[in-house]
């Protein structure tokens, strides 16, 4: 088989042209690289978040230095603290877990299904009276089933905070991911669908829940008109101080508005991929609940076995598909392979959050076996990320690349 030529992923950062550079020297220019002041006053914070809330549909949007800030900022207004229990899929990434330690809670790990995102059912069975909040993660790009678990989250009188780091632009009957839990956080790291290189996002429709992380992400106070204001009581916080900056701001105010067409192009090329694949026995995809809300950057493929899903991942290597992954093998996006989850480390020598008495019930294993539908999907499973920018021809080759892998 010839060696293909396969781009890497890194959605947005295709896409990044003269307008970006263009924000970007105009804050420098300007000597504005501060949000709240500066010689120039650049506001390229402001109008991306101006646009987040008419392209999200929220009230409120929120840019921070990261996703993982977003994260931790995003539960401690939600709440959790020691005594709390946070359920989050199997299939997840570190930085969601590590945010639950960061806030001296303990992480509860629940089943994904054939959609790779979490399962409503084990769902609702892993809700104890300890439980504070649920973290759906829309993994690799899908939205989850939002509808089921928004119904049990309803029922128990849960918060949500939706993880939509890897799923920007993605929706569900038309209603953007982010906007049916409490909160809703982006990241805008490299390898998202768009991308200030490093960068994350807070949407909500809730007033208390916006002035909270407000305080949270800066110094524990709110601002009016960029000056330090001290707000309502329940407001006032410590900061973490997770500002956006006005150089980060430019390219997302501009990466924003190319952002569905960043999606558009990676679902047409899935959707390609896909049909061009169909029909191969023994070959399943992950179920997809809204195909037209998918945000397309990868292809999840099913296989029967284990045995199988490692010589095909192998061979497709091989021949230049180089960014393909068992998903057992993705690294720390599966519960098992987090060192720091498996062996419990705690924050700081104090043994926290382990070792708090307020968690002295919460007593769970994160070792290989704790979730095993999920462990036996891990094993047979592949990713591949699908490039924005494929040209037919990378396309067709792919497909030939993975049919030949997949021969028996
Ligand atoms: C699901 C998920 N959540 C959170 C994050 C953290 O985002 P960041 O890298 O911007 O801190 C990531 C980033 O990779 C992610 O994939």
């Amino acid at each position: 088989m010839k060696k293909i030529d396969w781009p890497y992923e890194f959605p947005g950062a295709y896409w990044i042209n003269k307008k970006e550079e263009e924000a970007v020297s105009d804050v420098i220019k300007k000597g504005s690289l501060f949000r709240y002041y500066g010689l120039g006053k650049a506001k390229y914070v402001d109008r991306y978040e101006a646009y987040a809330k008419s392209f999200y549909g929220c009230k409120y949007a929120l840019g921070v230095n990261s996703g993982t800030g977003a994260l931790s900022i995003a539960m401690n207004a939600l709440g959790v603290g020691p005594g709390c229990e946070v359920i989050v899929p199997a299939f997840l990434w570190v930085a969601t877990v590590g945010a639950i330690i960061q806030n001296n809670a303990i992480p509860v790990l629940c089943e994904f299904d054939e959609s790779f995102n979490m399962c409503p059912d084990d769902l609702e069975r892993k809700i104890t009276a300890r439980t504070k909040l649920i973290v759906p993660i829309h993994m690799a790009g899908n939205p989850c089933d939002m509808a089921a678990i928004m119904k049990i989250a309803k029922r128990h009188k849960i918060a949500v905070l939706e993880d939509c780091a890897q799923c920007n632009g993605g929706s569900i009957k038309g209603k953007k991911v982010g906007t049916f839990g409490d909160i809703g956080i982006f990241s805008l790291q490299l390898n998202k669908n768009m991308t200030s290189g490093e960068g994350g996002l807070i949407i909500t429709n809730n007033e208390k829940l916006y002035y909270k992380v407000f305080s949270g992400h800066d110094m524990g106070l709110i601002r009016i008109n960029g000056r330090l204001a001290k707000p309502e009581p329940y407001a006032i916080a410590w900061g973490q101080g997770r500002r956006m900056t006005e150089l980060c701001g430019a390219v997302a105010s501009v990466q924003i508005k190319k952002l569905p067409k960043i999606v558009k192009s990676m679902l047409a090329s899935k959707k390609r991929i896909k049909k061009m694949l169909s029909g191969i026995k023994g070959l399943a995809f992950r179920k997809i609940h809204d195909p037209q809300g998918d945000s397309g950057p990868f292809i999840i493929m099913i296989l029967e076995n284990e045995k199988k899903a490692l010589s095909a991942v192998e061979k497709m290597k091989a021949w230049g598909l180089h960014n393909v992954f068992r998903i057992a093998d993705y690294g720390l996006h599966i519960y098992y392979n987090i060192p720091s989850l498996v062996n419990k480390v705690p924050l700081s020598e104090a043994g926290n959050p382990w070792c708090l008495s307020e968690n002295s019930k919460s007593n769970y294993n994160y070792e290989k076996g704790a979730c095993p539908k999920s462990d036996d999907l891990f094993l047979r499973s592949i990713l591949l990320p699908i490039p924005s920018i494929l040209t037919p021809e990378q396309e067709k080759s792919a497909v030939a690349v993975i049919k030949e892998a997949l021969k028996d």
